[in-house]
């Protein structure tokens, strides 16, 4: 499912300690047949099932990633309230021009970026800025290979998920004048 993505990060760095895989340390079901194997076999997939809606594959075409991911709409309010809370999107800690505080200065301000870049291009940027600047201290908000030192909360989970990636580059894309302060 990811091997596209796999491909273009190991051109872009040495990969990292593997992460742990969802199913390890599962004992080993004992023999049984008929519905019951069924049955079990249903029970040992569920938890991969719950993985699949946290990351879906998508396509880089030069500095932007055009379509959805997921093919879904984004929300510019929900959007907002992810990049402005200080535990979710972390985005004023190096960004001013959200109108919310801190304003941290380590990154651009973004007012007026939804003018400057392309909602392809801002889906990149969120989605793994490392991809244009291998050096950039801004996180890959949807990546999860070729990470080191995760925490176990955050491990084989992107930091959002991509509906939450859809509604962050919604909200992005509104902000189209250079003064605007919101
Ligand atoms: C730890 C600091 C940090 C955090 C947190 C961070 N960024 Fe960034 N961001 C940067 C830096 C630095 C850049 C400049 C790009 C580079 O480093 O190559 C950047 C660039 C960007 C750009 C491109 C801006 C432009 O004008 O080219 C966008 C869009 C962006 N960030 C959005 C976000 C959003 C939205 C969030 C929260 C979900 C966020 N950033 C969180 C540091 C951060």
């Amino acid at each position: 499912m990811t091997a596209q993505f796999c491909i273009r990060s190991n051109q872009l760095e040495t990969r990292g300690e593997p992460l742990s895989r969802a199913g390890e340390g599962f004992p080993a079901p004992p023999a049984a047949t008929g519905p019951a194997r069924t049955v079990r076999r249903i029970a040992l997939a569920a938890p991969l099932l719950l993985l699949l809606p946290a990351f879906a594959p998508y396509a880089v075409e030069g500095d932007a990633i055009p379509a959805p991911l997921e093919g879904r709409a984004g929300d510019p309010a929900r959007g907002r309230a992810i990049a402005t809370d200080a535990r979710k999107g972390l985005c004023t800690l190096c960004h001013a021009g959200l109108g919310a505080r801190p304003e941290g200065d380590l990154g651009p301000s973004l007012a007026g970026v939804g003018a400057r870049l392309s909602p392809g291009q801002l889906r990149l940027r969120l989605v793994d800025g490392r991809a244009l600047n291998p050096a950039t201290v801004m996180p890959s908000y949807y990546r999860i290979d070729g990470l080191t030192r995760v925490g176990p909360a955050w491990r084989d989970r992107p930091i959002l998920e991509a509906a939450e990636i859809e509604d962050v580059v919604a909200y992005l894309a509104t902000l189209r004048r250079e003064e605007e302060d919101r």
